[in-house]
């Protein structure tokens, strides 16, 4: 057996790319078995045997260049023992590397740095003196250096540094040595260890591996990094470094003239410069100070500190120090089951340090002022009733009565009843239907450039305030959040956009994702505005168009540009800590990149106040500050690892020959129409596909589908997704949270482990080698009554309904284009009685009001569940299309919508009624 059938060595594509650490461990996990085999034999003539593990290591050797562990030292104690015939020494070394690998203990344990023959004092400055438990436990991380000198002097540079350990140092870190701006780009995406580079000006660009999965992505990036610096290399890598992981500090040493270039913009990127090497304990203590900027937790830090005083309490909150529960007779396991640190660590007062999250002015303050640079944001709020929340404060901060909100039909409810409260007109848009799996996907550019070009015909654009869309939807679907904004600012310049993205926090931390958060597009938007490259297109583009007429049906099928003097940047994206990151349940936040914030600081610190419970509960607080913490530490390498293991259990799924017979993994392809991938991209790791043209799609596409959110169908196992659902539950322990007529969704997140994937794919073998064996068993009369079902499941579905319209008496004008409405007093006309009627859903009466009237006006929210978005809203005429979907509809849990009772409707009279009070309108 050769290497090349040992391991895999075929080029690498995207998911190969995602997966270089894991694929470097597995050639680890070969290296010991090859070397396990070889133990304990002696070395023949022409050392053949040896040949395996040469190939290997060969294969190791890029990568572990640009890694900390196990190092050149160790790595040069590998080949020796290889090479002077102890097998059984090279065996043992091997596997302590490989063991330290797969668990990560090199971050832990100074056991692993050992070869293992070497005498203690020996290694003591070797090993990274780390690393402790409990609170002595100090976290190890790499640095990366970018060095012009010769590689024979990058054993005494990686010495310098481990000299300047001290004992009071907070974290540990191992030097990795890189000479060349490729080699320096490749740790940068492979080494999740890093936490820092330091760069020193002179050194080359090409690296001596040839990587060209990295040649490919980097043409582009660094022409990127390049066109916005002044061209030299350090400062061009600085930028790359930062564009790529914007979390990690990076360092400049030079010997050009310092001062002039700490002053241009060439060195915003970059946390310190050094004048040459002449300090190279400043540097180390620059380090330092750097990851502890991220490591700190300013309000969870001070709420350990809280939980240790011997404070006592003489205000509400019984379980504070839980002094009643670890002596009462009957709640006492209550504590068992808590621990006592969850009561220490509870007060309902704001003293202690404890700061106030409705008027925070210390730690709170601090931790969001974190979360906003974490999250590429200005200033962000921490919510702790969920996005839900989050959602209300924003609409009613920025919202007045009578405005008018372009809003996504099928968001979240919790933004139809932030528009209730506000009063605000909603104008709904209706996104692009995939009704071949009962879900809608996402809002396109053009419905919505449709309805504002019609609000500027009509004289109505000044009352256009806020543009709400979800992002990523339930189902996946990513938009161009910067194309988005752009050519809604071209007609509407001052535009305020709300991205829920109550799914998505995580993409921040994914290079890939991260251009197509809302705050990625907010950061990118600012640029371009101060792009004289721009305003060139720009005005070309002006010149061409001319004043926008909105009537011209051509702009809605060209991109419009805004015009850069007087875009107003104004985005505000709200995230579900909780969903995605490592927050408690309902730990959520609003980010702000707004320009004229303090236009709206008031508003919003009322509507702050309307929603913020005065008893907000301190560990979700502690929970989101840690979660932060967490992001920018590791959030490189635990999105990436998620995204990995999505790809590959896709990539199962669809290839498995028995599973994929009864179940396929819905592909970017299927989830999205061609006209929004322009690119053509299809699927991860399609024939012919290089991550060059991969990011292309993620820049250019209307829409890009998020890898981790799995639309598993399951109608072709003749499993509606309800059904699917339970039996996943019930049968295979796993537990999924969405699904539709067809289909379930399987969501990765940072939690998931290689063992979950094999847990699902074992899963579904054994359900479709079950379907197997009961078709094989039930003759024909099996197979008939499961290809009827599959029938029905699969093609006999019920199309989407839009939502058309409200009843003439919520409109200001009934025969206006666009379909803004009085969604608030048909909401509370519902609330008095004499205002409603129940009409049964199978009824004749409902059959022939659709033909002959008067019109059926719903009453109410009516909330599917699934799909989760309102078929139905108050003051909405209730179409066939709405009664046929409705009927066809097999879910239990219908929010809003008593079958007993009928559909709840707004009655004929009260409408009159309300239209002739409101007849001056
Ligand atoms: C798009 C969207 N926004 C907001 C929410 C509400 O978030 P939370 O559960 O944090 O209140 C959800 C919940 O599922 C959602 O799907």
């Amino acid at each position: 057996m050769t290497a090349a059938n040992t391991t895999e060595t075929r080029a690498m594509d995207l998911a190969d790319f995602f997966s270089a650490s894991e694929a470097r461990v597995d050639r680890w996990r070969t290296l010991n078995r090859v070397a396990k085999a070889l133990a304990g034999t002696s070395p023949g003539p022409g050392a053949a045997a040896e040949q395996q593990p040469q190939l290997l290591l060969a294969e190791l050797a890029p990568l572990e260049d640009l890694c900390g562990y196990p190092g050149p030292r160790l790595m040069a104690q590998v080949h020796e023992r290889l090479e002077s015939g102890d097998r059984t020494g090279f065996a043992r070394l091997v596997q302590r590397i490989s063991n330290a690998l797969l668990t990560n203990s090199y971050r832990d344990d100074p056991d692993p740095w050992r070869a293992d023959e070497q005498s203690e004092a020996h290694v003591a400055d070797v090993l990274p003196p780390s690393i402790g438990r409990g609170q002595a436990r100090r976290p190890y991380c790499e640095i990366l250096l970018v060095s012009p000198s010769e590689r024979a002097l990058w054993p005494e540079i990686r010495e310098t540094f481990r000299r300047l350990r001290r004992t009071e140092d907070e974290f540990v870190y191992e030097t990795v040595v890189v000479g060349s701006f490729e080699d320096a780009a490749l740790a940068v995406v492979f080494n999740h260890d890093l936490q820092a580079v330091v760069i020193s000006d002179g050194f080359a660009y090409p690296s001596p591996h040839t990587v060209p999965v990295l040649r490919e992505i980097l043409a582009r990036q660094v022409q990127i990094a390049g066109a916005e610096s002044s061209g030299d290399l350090g400062t061009t890598l600085a930028r790359l470094v930062r564009r790529w992981r914007p979390e990690l500090d990076v360092y400049l040493t030079t010997d050009r003239d310092v001062a002039r270039l700490a002053g241009s913009p060439d060195a915003a990127p970059i946390r310190r410069i050094f004048y040459g090497v002449e300090e190279p304990m400043e540097i180390h203590l620059s380090i330092l100070d750097g990851v502890k900027d991220r490591y700190e937790t300013p309000y969870f830090d001070n709420l350990k500190r809280y939980a240790q005083r011997p404070v006592g309490t003489f205000h509400a909150l019984p379980v504070a120090r839980g002094k009643s529960i670890f002596k009462s007779n009957w709640i006492r396991d209550m504590g068992e089951f808590y621990g006592a640190n969850l009561f220490l660590a509870e007060s309902s007062a704001t003293t202690g340090g404890l700061d106030s999250l409705l008027e925070p002015t210390g730690n709170i303050k601090v931790a969001q002022d974190k979360a906003a640079r974490a999250l590429g944001g200005d200033r962000s709020f921490f919510v702790t009733n969920g996005t839900s929340t989050a959602n209300k404060i924003v609409h009613q901060a920025l919202l007045r009565p009578d405005d008018i909100v372009l809003i996504d039909r099928d968001c979240h409810k919790s933004h139809h009843y932030g528009l209730v409260l506000a009063g605000a007109q909603p104008l709904y848009i209706d996104a692009f239907p995939l009704a071949q799996y009962s879900m809608y996907g996402s809002l396109a550019i053009k419905p919505i450039k449709k309805a504002l070009l019609q609000l500027k015909a009509e004289g109505k654009l000044d009352r256009a305030r806020l543009l709400v869309l979800t992002n990523c939807t339930f189902d996946g679907h990513v938009a161009n959040v910067r194309r988005t904004m752009m050519e809604c600012l071209a007609i509407k310049p001052d535009l305020i956009f709300l991205w829920d993205e109550a799914w998505f926090g995580f993409a921040r931390f994914s290079p890939f994702l991260r251009r197509r958060t809302a705050m990625g597009g907010a950061t990118a938007l600012r640029d371009l505005m101060r792009d004289p490259e721009y305003r060139k297109r720009y005005e070309a583009f002006k010149k061409s168009v001319g004043e926008l007429d909105p009537r011209d049906p051509k702009l809605l099928d060209m991109e419009l540009l805004p015009d850069p003097d007087k875009v107003r940047v104004r985005v505000y994206e709200t995230d579900s800590i909780h969903k995605s990151m490592s927050a408690l349940r309902q730990g959520s936040i609003v980010v702000v990149a707004d320009q004229d914030f303090h236009t709206v600081e008031a508003s919003f610190k009322e509507a702050f106040f309307t929603h913020t419970s005065t008893s907000p509960n301190l560990q979700i607080i502690a929970s989101i500050d840690l979660a932060r913490r967490q992001m920018e530490l590791e959030g490189y390498e635990l999105v990436g690892r998620a995204t990995q293991l999505a790809i590959e259990t896709r990539r199962e799924i669809n290839t498995h020959l028995l599973i994929s017979k009864y179940f396929r993994a819905a592909t970017p392809a299927e989830m999205i129409p061609a006209e929004y991938r322009t690119s053509g991209f299809t699927d991860w790791g399609a024939p012919g596909w290089k991550m060059a043209d991969t990011i292309g799609a993620l820049d250019d596409d209307e829409f890009y589908l998020d890898p981790t959110r799995v639309t598993l169908l399951c109608g072709a196992a003749g499993y509606d997704g309800t059904q699917f659902k339970g039996l996943l539950a019930s049968e295979h322990d796993i537990q999924i949270n969405k699904t539709s007529r067809n289909s379930v969704l399987v969501q990765f997140n940072i939690n998931n482990t290689r063992s979950d994937v094999a847990h699902i794919i074992k899963a579904l073998a054994d359900i479709a080698r079950g379907i197997e064996r009961r078709l094989a068993e039930g003759g024909e009369a099996e197979q008939a009554a499961f290809d009827a079902r599959v029938k029905s499941l699969v093609e006999d579905v019920p199309d989407l309904p839009d939502f058309q319209r409200f009843h003439d008496v919520f409109r200001d004008n009934p025969k206006s284009a666009t379909a803004e409405g009085h969604m608030r007093e048909a909401y509370y006309m519902a609330y008095d009685a004499a205002n409603r009627e129940h009409v049964k859903l199978n009824s004749k009466e409902i059959d022939e009001r659709l033909v002959k009237g008067p019109e059926l006006v719903s009453a109410k929210f009516v909330i599917p569940y699934p799909p989760g978005f309102p078929i139905m809203v108050p003051g909405q005429v209730v179409t066939k299309e709405i009664i046929a979907f409705m009927r066809k509809l097999d879910v239990k849990e219908i929010h809003g919508y008593e079958a007993a009772k009928g559909l709840e409707l707004l009655s004929p009279d009260a409408l009159a009624a309300h239209g002739k009070k409101n007849s001056s309108r």
